[in-house]
């Protein structure tokens, strides 16, 4: 609250233990509270408080070998050293898991973050996945309709279709509508047939297209609008 300008750190301390602060609409009255501010929402006596950052959002195709979460107890690097903006700290939209490659957005406007990541939104998440072995029409079946994940949550349905061989192993496009934690690969796991490799390559109307890897670019205005319409 400080570095957006509200006032003094001393007198912020004063506002939250005066409960006049809430974060996503619970007031918080403890000092010292943790927020994210790429996705949590905080307001002073019911006003938004705003980073003077520009608004900036971009997509980055990221490679292997980085973590999307900020601390991470290995101390792996992570996506954000990829996207240096002066004067602009970025915050993944959701997680890629370390081995996965691909689309994803990294944003610090809050609204678009929360409603990108509000498990309502069904924002169609594409995949294109090698899977070990040789992926029979009745397995893809089964992802469409949903299957049991090892901690027996059963996923809904999504879209599955084969692109091709890759020497013994088997190309796919997956389609998600939700956003479990590793939910491409556990649903693999489901039919039996382990990811080998994972690229996210399309999230609602954004494509990842020819963007290599390890580069991002900035969305436009109208791609921005895109996404906030999306319900
Ligand atoms: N599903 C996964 O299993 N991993 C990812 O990184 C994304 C979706």
């Amino acid at each position: 609250m400080a570095r957006c300008g509200c006032g003094s750190r001393r007198k912020c301390e004063e506002w939250i233990i005066a409960g006049l602060v809430e974060v996503n609409g619970q007031i918080v009255t403890q000092l010292g509270s943790q927020i994210d501010p790429g996705r949590d929402q905080v307001r002073l006596r019911g006003r938004r408080v705003e980073d003077r950052q520009p608004q900036v959002t971009v997509m980055l195709n990221k490679p292997a070998g980085y973590v999307t979460t900020s601390r991470d107890q290995f101390g792996r690097p992570d996506v954000c050293r990829l996207v240096r903006i002066p004067g602009v700290r970025l915050y993944p939209v959701g997680r890629l898991d370390y081995q996965t490659t691909g689309l994803l957005l990294l944003t610090n406007d809050g609204d678009l973050a929360h409603r990108l990541m509000h498990p309502g939104h069904r924002v169609p998440k594409v995949y294109q996945a090698l899977l070990k072995g040789k992926v029979t029409e009745t397995e893809l079946n089964r992802l469409r309709r949903g299957v049991a994940l090892d901690d027996g949550y059963r996923t809904s349905e999504a879209k599955a279709r084969l692109l091709g061989a890759e020497g013994a192993n088997s190309r796919v496009e997956i389609t998600i509508f939700e956003g479990k934690n590793h939910q491409v690969r556990r649903m693999a796991r489901a039919i039996g047939h382990p990811v080998l490799r994972l690229r996210r390559v399309a999230e609602g109307p954004l494509k990842l297209g020819r963007l290599e890897e390890g580069k991002y670019r900035i969305l436009t205005p109208e791609e921005v609008k895109m996404l906030k319409s999306l319900n």
